[in-house]
């Protein structure tokens, strides 16, 4: 059976120009980086290159990029970095979004246990986090907001550069979890005015474990975990020297083909959007539509069906339901489409598409209409 990969938001392949930049670093270049000779020094200097790369992509500073294993990582370096500079009882308070991250919202959870004050701010039913609604959750003791740059089921970008503002004059950081959209949307640090931000290298052609945080200068950190001091001690451990790498390359990539990409992936998104609009009619319901969204991202509900028992009889499509899950006859609406406001019933038919650089418009039409026909035979 042929399948059609429509997962992008999940998971990106290993690009091949990535794969081969990271080959040599799993064979003959094997040095450890802090090692002061040439093995150990081959391998520093190719960190440091891919540092530069990813402060590239990120209109950052080579010194602002910290090496992690990956989003969640990140996320919690942030958020525990910035929140445990001081101790709970010193009162400070954190702003999530209910639509972030469980790696996001679960260290918020943990820093409630340990004392500190937390809000959780809604999103209006377009999919996109209030700006307002932010400076309304603000208080004297805000150290940080943490908003996500786009939405990973939903692909609606967030106003970050307007929640700065806010930030700034409450004098409370912002850090934005921007995962799902380095690599796929421009993502400038200084444009956005974050001074924290995520990256996830397994959802930009990279592979999965690895990751970073940009940390503008003079943003001062807690250390998380103790250890022999890489990563100027905010991110001790060896690094992961191959995967390092890959992000880099993959950075370049991304620097290199961004506006392309971006456009052949709108124009396959917009084409399968069109074939399902057209097919099923105005109820089908497409979220985030009408606002910006990532170009590779649909998230639709369909009507009269549950999203999982859809993509079971089209099995040659590989898509998420990630919205809602069914089980028990209990039915669990995902964060984010509860946040929006969606009913169980409206919610149960979502199913997440997401297309990358390499999908087809041959792929587009073939799922489309392998899905129109698993929903026309209501499953
Ligand atoms: C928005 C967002 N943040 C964080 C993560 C976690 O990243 P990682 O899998 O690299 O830990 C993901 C992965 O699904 C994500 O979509």
């Amino acid at each position: 059976m042929r399948s059609i990969y429509l997962d992008y938001n999940a998971t990106t392949p290993i690009a091949v120009e990535v794969y081969e930049a990271m080959l040599p670093f799993l064979s003959e270049y094997f040095g450890n980086p802090s090692s002061n000779h040439r093995h150990g020094r081959i391998c520093r200097e190719a960190v440091e290159m891919a540092r530069e790369q990813l402060a590239t992509l990120l209109g950052a500073n080579h010194d602002d990029i910290f090496f992690t294993s990956g989003g969640t990582e990140s996320n919690n370096l942030a958020l525990k970095g910035v929140m445990l500079r001081e101790p709970a009882a010193a009162g400070g308070h954190l702003v999530v979004s209910a639509i972030e991250h469980p790696s996001v919202l679960e260290p918020a959870n943990w820093l409630v246990r340990q004392g500190y004050a937390v809000t959780v701010v809604k999103c209006r039913p377009d999919g996109r986090v209030d700006p307002d609604a932010i400076a309304a959750a603000m208080r004297p003791t805000t150290r940080l907001v943490s908003i996500m740059h786009a939405n990973n089921e939903t692909g609606v970008l967030q106003p970050i550069s307007q929640i700065a503002r806010f930030c700034r004059a409450h004098g409370a950081l912002l850090h934005t979890d921007a995962s799902q959209s380095v690599g796929k949307t421009r993502v400038q640090v200084d444009e956005l005015r974050v001074d924290l931000l995520t990256v996830a290298g397994h959802k930009m052609y990279a592979p999965k474990g690895v990751g970073a945080l940009y940390v503008r200068p003079g943003v001062p950190l807690e250390t998380v975990t103790h250890g022999a001091g890489q990563e100027r001690g905010v991110r001790p451990g060896t690094e992961n020297v191959a995967s390092i790498v890959a992000l880099g390359r993959a950075a370049k990539l991304a620097i290199d083909n961004l506006d392309h990409s971006a456009e052949r992936m709108a124009a396959c998104r917009d084409r399968l959007q069109r074939k399902l609009r057209e097919a099923i009619g105005p109820r089908l319901i497409i979220h985030g539509f009408g606002v910006e969204r990532l170009p590779n991202t649909l998230s639709v509900s369909f009507p009269d069906v549950v999203g999982g028992e859809l993509l079971a009889h089209a099995p040659e499509v590989s898509a998420s339901t990630g919205a809602a899950c069914h089980s028990d006859a209990v039915e669990h609406v995902s964060g984010t489409l509860a946040a929006m406001g969606l009913a169980a019933h409206e919610a149960r038919g979502t199913i997440r598409l997401s297309v990358g650089r390499d999908t087809t418009e041959e792929e587009v039409d073939r799922a489309a209409e392998l899905l129109i026909g698993a929903w026309e035979s209501r499953v």
